[in-house]
C-alpha cells in the first residue's frame, strides 16, 4: 500500500507541479484532492512548458490514471480548455477522470468572487477571482451543484434555478450589479455536460482498491500550508485544506493509507496576494529574487512577493502535515549571493515566538530572527550528485534538515524534470 501526498509547505508555487511530474513516472494514479483552477502548476518537459490549473500534473508522465477528486471545485470551461490545449500539443488525455462528488464552479461564483474583492477595499484578500471561495461556501452551505448533477439535466436545471435566484438577489440588491441569465448558463453547461459526462465516475472504490492492492497513488496538493483554511494566515487564505489531512476528506481515503507526506519547500519564500509575510524583502534583493526565480504567478501573472526562507513556517508545515520527506526547490536561484539568511524565530512585541501565532494582526508585527550563512557562487543547475554541490550550499541544506527534523530527500536545481539531485529515494 503506497499513498504518497505531495503538499506545498509555504504560500504556494513551491514547484509542486514539477515534483508530481517527476514522481508520476512510477505512479498508478495521480489524484487532486482540493482547490481548483486557482492553482498553477508548471511542468517543463524537454524545454517545453505546460501550466496546469485543474488537470493533475501527472497528465504528462507515465501511464497512470489521473483523477480530479471529490474535494476539488471544478470550472468545466477551464477543464475543457486545458484538455483541448494538451490534446492539440499531442498529449494523451483519455486517462483523466472526474469524481462525481466534486463541486462545480458556476459563473455566479466567479462573479461573486469579483464583486466581493472589488467591494472589500483595503480588506480584499487578493484572490485569483476564479470563484473558488464562493463555490466552497455553497458546498458548505449545502446549496452547491456537483459533477453528478451534470448527468441529469433536469436535476441540474432545478439546482441552477434555485442557486441563481439567490445569487441574483445579492447581485442586484446588494451590489447594484446585473443579474445573470438562467438560459445562457443552462445552455453553456449543457454543452460542458455532454463533453464531460463520460469522464465522471465514483473514484472512491477505485482509489481505495488501488491502495489495498499495493498500487502507488500520488495525491497532488494545490496551494499550501499557509493558505490552509484552518491553519494559514486567516483570512488571507484559500477556502480548502491543502495539507495531508485534506486527502482524507478530499479523496475519500483513510489516514492509515497515507504512507508518505512529501513537502515541497522553496529555498526562499514567495507569496501572491495580500496578508502577512514576515521575511518579505521589499528592497532590491527581493526584486533580484523575483527576476532570477522568475517569480510571477502561473495563474494570474501577478508579481510574487519574495523573501528569505522562513523555518518557523517550515516547522509548522512539518508538524501539521506529518512530513516524511522534504523536497527543496529553486535553491539554484540563491547562487551568487554573498550571504543567505534563514528565519528561525519571530520577535513580536518583545516576546520570542517559535510557532506561528493565530492572529494575523500579531503576525504582521513580527520581526524575523535570522541566522546568516555564507553564500555560494557556482551555477548548480547541471549538477546531478549531492557531493558536487558547493560546500556552503550543502551547509544551507544541512541546516534546514537539522532545524526541521525531517529528511531532505531531493534537491531540485532547475525547472526541467531532469534537474534533480536525489539524496534518498522517495
Ligand atoms: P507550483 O504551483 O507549486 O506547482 O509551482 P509553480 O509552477 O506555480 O511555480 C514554480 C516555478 O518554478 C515554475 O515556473 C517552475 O517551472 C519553476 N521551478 C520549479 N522547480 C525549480 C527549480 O528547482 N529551479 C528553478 N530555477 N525553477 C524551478
Ligand atoms: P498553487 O497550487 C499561490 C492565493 C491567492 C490569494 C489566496 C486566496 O499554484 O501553489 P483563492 O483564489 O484561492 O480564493 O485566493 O490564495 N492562492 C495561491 N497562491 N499559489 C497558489 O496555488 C494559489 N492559489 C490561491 O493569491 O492570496
Ligand atoms: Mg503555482
Amino acid at each position: 500500500m503506497a499513498g504518497y501526498v505531495v503538499v506545498g509547505t509555504q504560500w504556494g508555487d513551491e514547484g509542486k507541479g514539477k515534483i508530481i511530474d517527476v514522481l508520476a513516472n512510477k505512479a498508478d494514479y495521480v489524484v487532486r484532492f482540493q482547490g481548483g483552477n486557482n492553482a498553477g502548476h508548471t511542468v517543463v518537459v524537454n524545454g517545453e512548458k505546460f501550466v496546469l490549473h485543474l488537470l493533475p500534473s501527472g497528465m504528462l508522465h507515465g501511464n497512470g490514471k489521473c483523477i480530479i477528486g471529490p474535494g476539488v471545485v471544478i470550472d468545466p470551461k477551464v477543464l475543457l480548455q486545458e484538455l483541448d490545449t494538451l490534446e492539440a500539443k499531442g498529449a494523451k488525455v483519455d486517462h483523466l477522470f472526474i469524481s462525481d462528488r466534486a463541486h462545480i464552479i458556476m459563473p455566479y461564483h466567479v462573479r461573486m468572487d469579483e464583486l466581493c474583492e472589488e467591494n472589500s477595499g483595503e480588506h480584499k484578500i487578493g484572490t485569483t477571482k476564479r470563484g473558488i471561495g464562493p463555490c466552497y461556501a455553497d458546498k458548505i452551505n449545502r446549496v452547491g451543484i456537483r459533477a453528478v448533477d451534470l448527468l441529469d439535466m433536469n436535476i441540474f436545471a432545478d439546482k441552477l434555478k434555485r442557486g441563481l435566484e439567490a445569487k441574483n438577489l445579492i447581485f442586484t440588491k446588494i451590489y447594484g450589479a446585473e443579474p445573470l441569465s438562467f438560459d445562457t448558463i443552462f445552455e453553456e453547461y449543457k454543452g460542458y455536460a455532454d463533453r464531460l459526462k463520460h469522464r465522471i465516475m465514483d473514484s472512491i472504490p477505485e482509489i481505495n482498491k488501488a491502495l489495498d492492492d499495493g498500487k502507488l497513488v500520488l495525491f497532488e496538493g494545490a496551494q499550501a500550508m499557509m493558505l490552509d483554511i484552518n491553519y494559514g494566515t486567516y483570512p488571507y487564505v484559500t477556502s480548502s485544506s491543502p495539507t495531508t489531512g485534506g486527502v482524507t476528506t478530499g479523496a475519500g481515503v483513510s489516514p492509515r493509507k497515507i504512507t508518505k507526506g512529501i513537502g515541497v519547500m522553496k529555498a526562499y519564500t514567495t507569496r501572491v496576494g495580500e496578508g502577512p509575510f514576515v521575511t518579505e524583502l521589499t528592497d532590491e534583493l527581493g526584486e533580484q529574487l523575483r527576476k532570477t526565480g522568475f517569480e510571477y504567478g502561473a495563474t494570474t501573472g501577478r508579481p510574487r512577493r519574495c523573501g528569505w526562507l522562513d523555518l518557523v513556517v517550515g516547522k509548522y508545515a512539518v508538524d501539521i502535515n506529518g512530513l516524511t520527506d522534504i523536497v527543496i526547490t529553486k535553491i539554484d536561484v540563491l547562487s551568487g549571493l554573498d550571504t543567505v539568511k534563514i528565519c528561525v524565530a519571530y520577535d513580536i512585541d518583545g516576546k520570542r515566538y517559535t510557532s506561528v501565532p493565530a492572529s494575523t494582526e500579531i503576525l504582521s508585527r513580527a520581526i524575523p530572527v535570522y541566522e546568516e550563512l555564507p553564500g555560494w557562487k557556482e551555477d548548480i543547475t547541471q549538477m546531478k550528485n549531492y557531493d558536487e554541490l558547493p560546500e556552503n550550499c550543502k551547509k544551507y541544506i544541512k541546516r534546514m534538515e537539522e532545524f526541521l527534523g525531517c529528511p531532505i530527500s531531493v534537491v531540485s536545481v532547475g525547472p526541467d524534470r531532469t534537474q534533480n539531485i536525489h539524496i534518498r529515494e522517495i
